[in-house]
């Protein structure tokens, strides 16, 4: 589904983000990535959705290397994946509902539909009592599970997830950790950054660790992987 082939992604000449990162995940997979600070995983997400092209190697998605896509494809694509950034970006002068409605009605959706799945969606993620209020009244817990909400409203091929539990406590991280699990039970590829090494050491999933742009470990569970070389 998701191959990098000896990628390399250097933001200028002093900033290699990554360096020569091969990697795959298949249909249906989960993984998850860890790994410090800086250490390349949101830059790693970024290429994935083409907002980012790599300095030197491939990235294919389901075949395709997404360097030699015509910019005009990118949206097309970008609907097939869903997305939730580090930093969550609801649309700030729209309300939840309209946030979730504006991705579908992006996608095609028809109002009839939109006006079915938006509320089962909000009330999924336990925030359709927000559903009139605007992104900044809600609490960053609040905003993170509307933002991945959305990412899922289109039932995407690939969720990629940017630590979609920074903000969230450990109960409520333990929830969305479950509800992401249950969509790749589903057959929702997924993808996730994240810190939350505590919480993911439990699943018994593939965990691959970046450090300095590199791939240095990609293994089920954490393995004999301390907790400080993971890096917290
Ligand atoms: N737009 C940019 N321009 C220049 N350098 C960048 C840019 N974005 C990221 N970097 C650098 O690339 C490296 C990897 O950053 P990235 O955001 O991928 O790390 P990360 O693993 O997601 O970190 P975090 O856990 O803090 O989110 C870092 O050294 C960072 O400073
Ligand atoms: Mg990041």
């Amino acid at each position: 589904m998701i191959e990098f082939q000896n990628v390399s992604l250097e933001y200028d000449r002093r900033v290699c983000a990554l360096r020569d990162v091969s990697l795959s995940i298949s249909q249906g997979e989960c993984a998850f990535l860890v790994g410090a600070s800086g250490s390349g995983k949101s830059t790693l997400l970024k290429l994935i959705i083409r907002e980012l092209k790599a300095t030197s190697g491939r990235v294919l998605l389901r075949g395709r290397d997404l360097a030699q896509l015509p910019g005009n494809t990118v949206p097309k694509l970008r609907r097939q994946i869903g997305f939730v950034p580090q930093d969550i970006l609801l649309l700030p002068n729209k309300k939840i509902w309209e946030n979730l409605a504006y991705a579908m009605r992006a996608a095609g959706h028809t109002q009839r539909e939109v006006r079915k799945r938006v509320p089962e969606f909000l009330d999924r993620f336990g925030v359709l009592y927000r559903a009139n209020a605007f992104p900044s009244e809600l609490s960053g817990g609040e905003q993170q599970r509307v933002a991945i909400a959305r990412a899922l409203i289109n039932n995407p091929l690939v969720l990629l997830a940017d630590e979609p539990t920074g903000h969230l406590d450990p109960e409520m991280s333990a929830d969305i950790l479950g509800v992401l699990l249950d969509i790749n039970n589903k057959g929702t590829t997924v993808l996730m950054a994240t810190h939350d090494i505590m919480a993911i050491s439990k699943l018994h999933q593939r965990v691959v660790t970046l450090s300095k742009g590199m791939v240095r470990g990609d293994m089920f569970g954490m393995g004999n992987l301390s907790l400080e070389s993971a890096s917290v």
